[in-house]
């Protein structure tokens, strides 16, 4: 077991033990450092794992909290006032697999999160040692799903929130955001402005814990739950092939890092995984550095329906382009119109209403299958990370509203309903 002190300064969390950079391994103590004092480069989270078994965690809650001996999160979060996110939904999905030809393709249901979408994950961690590190406000610049969970959490924690997003989001994400009370900003410019705003912040409130910004590396580690519960919720295996949805790039990664750790830990046997990553053409600055075999992601102006993917500047692309060479996998991007239609398709065959995230990725599924990238014969599991009913205008101009007809028999024979077909 790693040993542990309550001298001031040095938070308790969990068995994490320090921080290391991913550049040049250079270690630190933990705190709310993000960046290596060596070479600038990002700070990773350090364990010393306990011997840990299934049943361990079996034992656990229903939510993120069940994996807490794996995440840099004080011993006793599961009985503090958090949003409990997690142990979503993995739906065996064999009405989109038999349209697309495949045999075993799960969906991963983030939506079903408190805030429907991935978010609720890994703003709870940093949540919870951003407030083992003396912070006492939550703050973020968010793309629209991280603004709602970092406002719904702090609302949970009692502590205040400081939130900013580009004013062109969705209204759909600006209201669940608003409703939760706390500070929220609405900025003229895009999210990398919103991000470059929320940096200086940072530096100027020192009490103010940005989640994706000076706690990222505690932050970051919420999504590798994802990657936990996935082999756990399919009988502690891994799968053969994941399409993950990628912004910052760091879900993807931490996905990637959740797999690792449980083979290390031998919670499941190490059999290989392909990771794929998905973006939207008109913002797809990784899928381009992987089409072009570049190392380093050059930036963009994102200009895309899928709203929350729009990061122009992606904080983990060349890290999510390690991933997919190292397993195998792949980096690709679709059009809006392909995102719309990927969208119907998958609540049409699955009755799974994703946001346009959710349809980036049906739609690179199916990119991925046609260019022969994807095996369709393979085990596959794919993210919907958040929920359709916050972005609905991109759906709006796709569905027929029905016709009124009058409340008889007769009306309803004449509109020709009762020869409607199923879809
Ligand atoms: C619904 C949804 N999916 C996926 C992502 C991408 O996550 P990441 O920035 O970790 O790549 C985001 C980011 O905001 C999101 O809101
Ligand atoms: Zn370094």
């Amino acid at each position: 077991m790693p040993v542990q002190t309550d001298a001031p300064g040095i938070p308790l969390l969990g068995n994490a033990t320090g921080l290391s950079c991913r550049e040049c391994g250079n270690t630190s103590p933990l705190g709310p450092y993000y960046a290596c004092e060596m070479c600038f480069g990002p700070l990773e989270v350090c364990y010393d794992f306990p011997r840990l078994t299934r049943a361990d965690i079996e034992a656990g809650p229903n939510n993120i909290w069940r994996y807490a001996q794996l995440l840099p999160v004080p011993a006793d979060i599961a009985d503090r006032p958090t949003t409990q996110p997690g142990y979503t939904k993995l739906i065996r999905a064999d009405g989109l697999a038999a349209e697309l030809g495949m045999r075993r393709l799960w969906i991963k249901d983030d939506s079903g999160n408190p805030t429907h979408s991935f978010k609720d994950r890994v703003v709870a961690v940093a949540l919870a040692a951003a407030t083992e590190m003396g912070f006492k406000v939550l703050a973020c610049p968010s793309t629209g799903n991280l603004a709602n969970a970092v406002a719904a959490a702090a609302a949970r924690a009692g502590i205040r929130s400081v939130v900013l997003v580009p004013a062109n989001l969705e209204m759909q994400k600006i209201l669940t955001t608003a409703v939760y009370g706390g500070t929220f900003v609405t900025v003229d410019g895009n999210y990398d402005d919103v991000n470059r705003l929320a940096s200086e912040l940072a530096g100027e409130h020192e009490d103010w814990a940005f989640v994706n910004v000076n706690v990222r590396p505690y932050y970051a580690e919420g999504s590798k739950t994802l990657g936990f519960e996935i082999a756990e919720q399919l009988g502690w295996r891994l799968p053969d092939q994941i399409v993950v949805p990628v912004a910052s790039g760091a879900q993807l990664v931490k996905i990637d890092k959740g797999f690792t750790e449980l083979a290390e830990l031998g919670l499941v046997e190490s059999t290989p995984w392909k990771v794929f990553g998905a973006q939207a053409t008109g913002c797809s600055p990784v899928s381009e550095a992987f089409a072009q075999g570049w190392d380093v992601v050059r930036p963009v102006k994102p200009d895309t329906i899928a709203k929350s993917l729009a990061i122009g500047n992606p904080a983990d692309g060349p890290y999510v382009l390690d991933v997919v060479r190292r397993t195998g996998g792949a980096v690709a991007d679709v059009s809006d119109a392909e995102v719309v239609d990927s969208m119907g398709l998958l609540a049409r065959t699955q009755g799974v209403f994703g946001e346009t995230a959710g349809g980036v990725t049906v739609g690179v599924l199916r990119k991925l299958l046609a260019s022969g990238q994807l095996d369709p014969d393979a085990e596959t599991v794919i993210i919907n990370s958040g929920d359709g009913l916050k972005t609905l205008d991109a759906v709006a101009p796709t569905v027929t509203v029905p016709a009124m007809i009058k409340p008889t028999i007769d009306a309803f024979q004449a509109a020709g309903f009762e020869a409607a077909p199923l879809s």
